[in-house]
């Protein structure tokens, strides 16, 4: 098993622009995902460490050897950029079949191997086309085809999806996990894509200005970002949940259901019946939170007829105000085994209604956000 790179103290300069790594470790194996704004030093660390050219110092290593003493047939890399890429003048199959071609001693089953790529990434049909012909994704999945039929012990991905609808893309993403599943390399991507990052990447590196700003799991990171730059690139509504901040007022049902203390009981239970609910808010004209009924107190007191929803309610002994943390809120409604909560403001004025139901919205939409 093989497939690590340990970066040291590198620094590469290129005009105006100067890359600076520490260290940086992509454990064998890993999917190791590389975020970062435009003109970070992205593209100039994967072309450091594919060994496109000579770097000013430090040491990158591939499993143990310096890539610089390395020939490029033994760096066992294999690379895909943003622009495909692919040679305009072969056919997908040569284009496949390029690397096979020039390795020495050659391989006496290159149409074999060529074969099992396009029956893998589903373009047979396309064996005899030019890449001009082709679309965006069909390109990326032969670019991809290229790359790893000549079983690369490293593969990175310099944004190779970034031009692609985002349908295509999901594919794309699919595909680079069965990737990894079935050739076991190391997965060094480069994306703008959190998300991706967060769902498939064991190891994210955030960069910025040519510096490392944080590594480490996407766990670690969501939990602990370093700073405002990984916070805003991570998005607030991911954090918002993945660190408990989000609030009652994020999730509130907004226009709850409320009646006036004057009405009577017919006319409380038309009401509920008519809003599918089993009980009601009581409010004053100034929406100022009273009590509430119930269908079963409203059944229970109904053969009076002088009784009004201010004979029946019964005051809340509890309300959250819109800038409770919702875990907080969870807790409270677990304890008192409510099935909702009102939420007041200051001065005790009706704004929302926390329910089980809101809360299961609110968190599954998030799930789908973080998913
Ligand atoms: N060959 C070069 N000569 C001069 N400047 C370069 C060269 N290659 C990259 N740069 C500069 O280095 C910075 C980082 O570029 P790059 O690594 O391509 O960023 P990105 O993170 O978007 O991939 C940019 O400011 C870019 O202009
Ligand atoms: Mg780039």
């Amino acid at each position: 098993m093989a497939g690590r790179i340990d970066v040291e103290n590198l620094r590469v300069t290129r005009g105006e622009f100067t890359l600076e790594v520490d260290s940086l470790h992509v454990r064998e194996r890993e999917i190791f995902a590389i975020l970062g704004t435009t003109g970070s030093g992205k593209t100039v660390l994967m072309e450091s460490i594919a060994g496109a050219f000579p770097i000013n110092e430090g040491s990158i290593k591939l499993d143990d050897k310096d890539i610089e003493a390395l020939p490029i047939q033994q760096r066992h890399l294999g690379i895909l950029y943003q622009d495909y890429a692919l040679f305009p003048h072969l056919t997908v199959w040569d284009n496949i079949a390029y690397g096979l071609k020039h390795q020495r001693p050659r391989p006496d089953n290159i149409d074999e191997q060529v074969g099992n790529m396009l029956h893998m990434f589903e373009i047979e049909h396309l064996a005899g086309r030019y890449p001009g012909v082709i679309s965006g994704g069909e390109s990326q999945r032969v670019a991809l085809a290229r790359a790893l039929v000549m079983h690369p012990e490293i593969l990175i991905l310099d944004e190779p999806f970034s031009a692609l609808d985002p349908t295509t893309k999901r594919q794309m993403y699919k595909l680079l996990r069965n990737v990894h599943e079935s050739f076991s390399c190391t997965i060094v991507f480069v994306t703008h894509d959190m998300d991706e990052a967060i769902k498939i990447a064991d190891n994210i590196l955030l960069m910025k200005d040519g510096e490392i700003v944080q590594s480490g799991s996407p766990e670690e990171i969501l939990r602990h970002p370093a700073n405002d730059f990984v916070k805003e690139f991570i998005g607030k509504k991911r954090l918002s949940k993945v660190q408990d901040m989000a609030t009652v007022e994020e999730v509130m049902v907004n226009h709850p259901r409320t009646v006036h203390p004057t009405r009577g009981l017919a006319q409380s239970m038309t009401m509920m019946e008519k809003n599918k609910v089993d009980s009601l808010l009581v409010v004053d004209n100034q929406d100022k939170l009273l009590g509430n009924i119930t269908i079963y107190d409203v059944v229970k007191a109904f053969d009076d007829e002088s009784l009004k929803v201010q004979d029946i309610m019964k005051p809340f002994e509890h309300s959250v105000t819109p800038d409770t943390l919702l875990p907080k809120a969870i807790q409270l409604m677990d304890e008192l085994k409510a099935p909702y909560l009102p939420v007041v403001n200051d001065t005790g004025h009706l704004v929302g209604l926390l329910t089980r139901g809101s809360i299961v919205g609110y968190v599954s939409s998030e799930v789908e956000v973080m998913l």
